[in-house]
């Protein structure tokens, strides 16, 4: 590869725009349309630059062509996904599930699975076994297990480890901070970690909800799906949605994130608040 690489940022062609989008949609069906072209050309920057590669042309070459292009997809695509997350995120969710969902599928079982699809860096899934101990302290002993997937790699890597900075816990309760939290003892580098007993009940694999066989021998009570789909076009949500429902049992909750709605997704989804279906 060219060693005259400059540090000015590269411009992508429109050629390679195509290309690499159309790729990119088809792969994790992340929508890049031509609006989204500087976000593709600023979030690729990085890959070029960690390859020594001079222009958007050659890194097509270097993905679509050379014996390293299968590895270079799955770091591509760690720098394209949006990662956003954080603990505590759309609380009331947490709230109906504590209060509504729970109540209504501990009535009939004692062993409850929930799923994080998209789960990002761990938040989600933590905070999801979080709820689940409240529950159980407040309520009766129930079995559970959460099963959490992403597509990044990264993420996942992050979510396993369950260390977070101090910072990302801001929004979470003090009583919650005592009970589901470890603080390290650095006082340069304060950071926390998630406590065994939440973690014993998290487990992570990479899932690409567009492309892969989800391979899940589980049936799932409770689904968290949230702010994945609105990357997706109308019909790959359809498509993961119908796949996720497949995956559920009947009488089981699906929680989407607060701007996405299954407007005539799928018919045996019941609208039980704004974002939250009960399976029937
Ligand atoms: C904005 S985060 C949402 C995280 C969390 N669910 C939340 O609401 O806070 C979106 C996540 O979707 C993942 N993602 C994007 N496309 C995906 C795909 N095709 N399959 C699985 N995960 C995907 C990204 O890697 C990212 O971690």
């Amino acid at each position: 590869m060219a060693n005259n690489v400059g540090s000015s940022l590269k411009k992508i062609g429109d050629k390679e725009f195509k290309l690499l989008s159309n790729y990119i949609e088809s792969e994790v069906g992340i929508k890049l349309p031509p609006i989204k072209r500087s976000l593709l050309e600023s979030r690729l920057q990085k890959r070029l630059k960690f390859h020594n590669i001079p222009d958007f042309s050659h890194y097509c070459d270097f993905v679509f062509e050379s014996p390293q292009g299968v590895q270079e997809v799955i770091e591509m695509i760690d720098a394209i996904t949006t990662n956003k997350t954080e603990f505590m995120r759309e609380p009331g969710h947490f709230e109906f599930m504590v209060k509504v969902a729970l109540p209504e599928l501990v009535s009939k079982k004692n062993d409850i699975k929930l799923w994080s699809a998209a789960c990002s860096s761990g938040q989600e899934p933590y905070n999801m076994a979080m709820f689940m101990e409240e529950f159980i302290e407040k309520n009766k002993p129930v079995r559970y297990r959460v099963d959490a997937t992403d597509i990044s790699k990264s993420s996942l890597a992050k979510a396993q480890k369950a260390v977070y900075n101090m910072a990302d816990i801001d929004m979470v309760s003090l009583d919650f901070k005592k009970k589901y939290f470890l603080k390290s003892k650095s006082k340069d580098n304060p950071e926390v970690r998630i406590k065994p007993n939440i973690r014993k009940n998290v487990s992570f694999k990479p899932i690409n909800l567009i492309k892969d066989n989800y391979d899940i021998s589980e049936r799932y009570d409770i689904v968290f799906c949230r702010n994945v789909l609105i990357y997706f076009n109308k019909e790959n949500q359809y498509k993961v949605i119908s796949r996720i429902v497949d995956q559920m049992n009947y009488g089981g909750y699906l929680f989407l994130g607060h701007s996405e709605s299954l407007a005539g997704l799928r018919e045996n989804l019941v609208t039980k608040e704004a974002s939250i279906y009960r399976k029937e």
